[in-house]
């Protein structure tokens, strides 16, 4: 996952392949309640890992209820509709944080409300400007105990002992957020002595999200009668029983922005591979999950689909996209991604019906209206949709730095920008984000996307040794979320192999050492360097190791059969290389080069001190002559002297700590982004 500030996409040009999707949010959490206040033990597969699933399994454990994850599945124990938190006694308050997720709010509100008390229901500061009202408002009807912590209509919420008549029906409003009846029909088949009704009050949108609910409840064993979209009847006696194991599928929202990559991406601007499509893996035509639904409207804009029970494949079609003016009430979370789509559209599109977006994690009306704006295109807001022109031609998309407010849909979506026929970066703020149902979501978009040829960022350090380029290095690649070639670290690998091969590292070897080379398996694993499997990162961080490496390194042959290798790492989205020769021969085109150049005397001391920390005796005057010797030898050698790339830009790190150093050539980067300061 992203933990970066911001992650700067590249402008992406195709994209072919096949991606595995996680578990749907909106299946996982429901499954963990219902499995949770079922009886008997319920095993489930592929369950989402994210924010929203994490803070309900953590609320259910603080419930009493035993979870216990094996392998790839996780068993839950149900608590057979009876409250058990531990240590708990009658008059104690148990509270649970439940984050930003709608999904576990809304539903175990009601659960609690239901079976009874002591607990307080609260989440981060967003969930406590998400309406929750009207379900409270129902479960009052019922006789249950809520009190608003806060604002009224809004959590956090304490819960206490009901006294529940169920004879009369349950009034609840279902146009705010379809998760009030959810949560109603998740929660009163625990105590249906007798018919239990409910009534919606008002138009109820988002009805596919009431399908999964309905098809979920079956599975548990509980059936419910309905009456058109008014009238929903739990009948006396339902019990939840456990359906033994289940599987969830891959998440159809997650899926829209996959589908939507592969309507866009494919062989656009002649840069993209072929018509290999996108394939999606876990999520198909027969889909429980409303937003399947998305599929339809993808078509409608011009994308090829075939699907099979378990599987999506998406490829270009119609191109440009056909503008559209839907109503999106049955996809509400997918439809974010036609707002996205629509920049590569023919004309205006309009998206209706989204009134439920102002009350999501943010107002995504307003958010995706910040976002388009920024990018280029003409965009109306009103109460209820949202009216969105692309960009009149290439000349007129901006390049543009996405804000996400903590709505990881936002940045999901927003990541399709990077397909702009402008060829801009577009730069996505809070990439974790995502976290709450996708932790992986930028990984997997990356991994079958293409660059536009030579537009992979690549940031390079060089300076002499004990200049701390590796380290600054590294610490740059950490805050930008981009990769680090070591580029030492391959000279000192290869001289390593040669002497394991025993090969004296003379240049009369050359050639033989370019054998050993070719064949090594060199991995690079976190700070880890793998050589066949073993870990050498120790090994060739000796002053010995250095030493055969300098001999090495001023071989041609070695050199030059290095030179694609290092090229290689120059993946999305993006490099920092730290070495000699980066900025000259690997990377030529880079567009920031940095050199370091603290004083001979200053890096002395700091070696000084390293060695000292590591208790190897050593004097200082002897370090500054051996690191002055090794300066004079490094600017005058024949093969790639030690010197700054014409182009480089100079830093004397003498006087500068770590962070200082970074913040220095993060700002020289920033101001190479078209983002403007941030
Ligand atoms: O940066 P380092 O100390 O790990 O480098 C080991 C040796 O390899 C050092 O003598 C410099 C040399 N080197 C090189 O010639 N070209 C590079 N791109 C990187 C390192």
């Amino acid at each position: 996952m992203f933990t970066t500030e911001f992650l700067d996409l590249p402008p992406l040009a195709g994209a072919t392949g096949s991606v595995t999707l996680p578990g749907s949010k909106s299946i996982s959490n429901r499954v963990l309640l219902l499995a949770a206040l079922c009886d008997g033990v319920t095993c489930i597969h592929d369950l989402l890992d994210s924010d929203d699933t994490r803070v309900m399994l953590t609320a259910l454990r603080q419930m009493g209820c035993r979870i216990v994850q094996n392998g790839t599945e996780l068993q839950v124990t149900g608590l057979g509709g009876k409250l058990n938190p531990p240590g708990s006694g009658a008059t104690t308050v148990t509270p649970l944080f439940l984050g930003n997720a709608g999904t576990a709010m809304r539903p175990l509100t009601a659960a609690l409300a239901v079976l009874g008390g002591g607990f307080e229901l609260g989440g981060v500061p967003r969930m406590h400007e998400r309406p929750i009202g009207d379900l409270v408002d129902a479960l009052r009807q019922l006789g249950c105990t809520i009190d608003y912590l806060g604002n009224a209509g809004f959590p956090p919420l304490r819960i206490g002992r009901p006294t529940l008549n169920l004879s009369e029906p349950i009034r609840v409003r279902g146009d705010v957020s379809s998760q009030f009846l959810t949560a109603l029909l998740m929660a009163l088949p625990l105590v249906a002595r007798e018919n239990i009704v409910i009534d919606v009050v008002g138009e109820l949108i988002s009805r596919p999200y009431i399908e999964i609910t309905l098809n979920l409840l079956a599975r548990f064993g509980v059936m419910v009668e309905r009456d058109g979209w008014q009238r929903f009847t739990i009948t006396a006696g339902s019990k939840f029983t456990s359906p033994g194991h289940l599987h969830v599928e891959a998440d159809a929202s997650s899926a829209s922005y996959f589908v939507a990559l592969g309507a866009i991406a494919i062989g656009m601007h002649g840069h993209g591979a072929g018509d290999g499509g996108i394939t999606i893996q876990g999520v198909g035509a027969d889909s429980i999950q409303g937003d399947i639904r998305f599929v339809d409207a993808a078509r409608d804009m011009g994308a090829r689909v075939e699907s099979g029970p378990n599987w999506l494949k998406v490829r270009r079609g119609v191109w440009p996209l056909r503008a559209i003016d839907i109503d999106c009430n049955h996809i509400p979370d997918a439809a974010m991604t036609l707002a996205v789509m629509a920049l590569y559209a023919d004309g205006t599109s309009t998206l209706r019906n989204i009134a439920s977006w102002r009350v999501k994690e943010t107002d995504r009306i307003a958010a995706m209206t910040t976002g388009l704006r920024k990018l280029g295109a003409t965009v109306e807001e009103g109460a209820d949709f949202l009216q969105i022109t692309p960009p009149q031609s290439p000349a007129h998309w901006k390049p543009a730095s996405i804000p996400t407010y903590d709505d990881h849909r936002i940045a999901m979506c927003f990541s399709l920008a990077a397909f702009n026929p402008a060829e801009l970066p577009v730069r996505i703020e809070d990439p974790q984000c995502v976290a709450k149902t996708f932790p992986e979501y930028f990984e997997t978009l990356l991994s079958v996307s293409h660059p536009v040829p030579g537009k992979i960022p690549v940031l390079c350090m060089d300076g002499p040794t004990a200049s701390g380029k590796g380290t600054l290095a590294a610490a740059v690649a950490a805050r930008l979320g981009y990769h680090f070639l070591d580029s030492g670290s391959l000279y000192r690998i290869t001289a390593l192999a040669a002497a394991q091969a025993g090969l004296a590292l003379e240049i009369a070897n050359q050639e033989r050492i370019v054998d050993v080379l070719r064949t090594l398996d060199i991995r690079f694993q976190g700070s880890k360097i793998l050589l066949s499997d073993v870990d050498v990162s120790d090994a060739i961080r000796t002053e010995e190791a250095g030493l055969n490496a300098s001999k090495v390194s001023a071989f041609p042959m070695v050199r030059e059969a290095l030179v694609e290798f290092q090229r290689s790492f120059r993946k999305l989205p993006g490099l920092v290389a730290d070495g000699r020769d980066m900025g000259t021969v690997i990377f030529p085109d880079a567009p920031l080069k940095v050199f370091l150049t603290a004083s001979a005397a200053c890096r002395a001391e700091r070696r000084y001190k390293q060695l000292i920390l590591k208790g190897i005796p050593v004097i200082l005057d002897n370090l500054l002559a051996d690191l002055e010797a090794r300066d004079a030898r490094d600017t005058t050698r024949m093969i790639a002297p030690l010197k700054p790339a014409e182009d480089a830009k100079l830093l004397d790190n003498s006087e500068l700590t770590v962070e200082q150093s970074v913040n220095i050539v993060l700002d020289w980067w920033q101001g190479k982004q078209p983002f403007g300061k941030i």
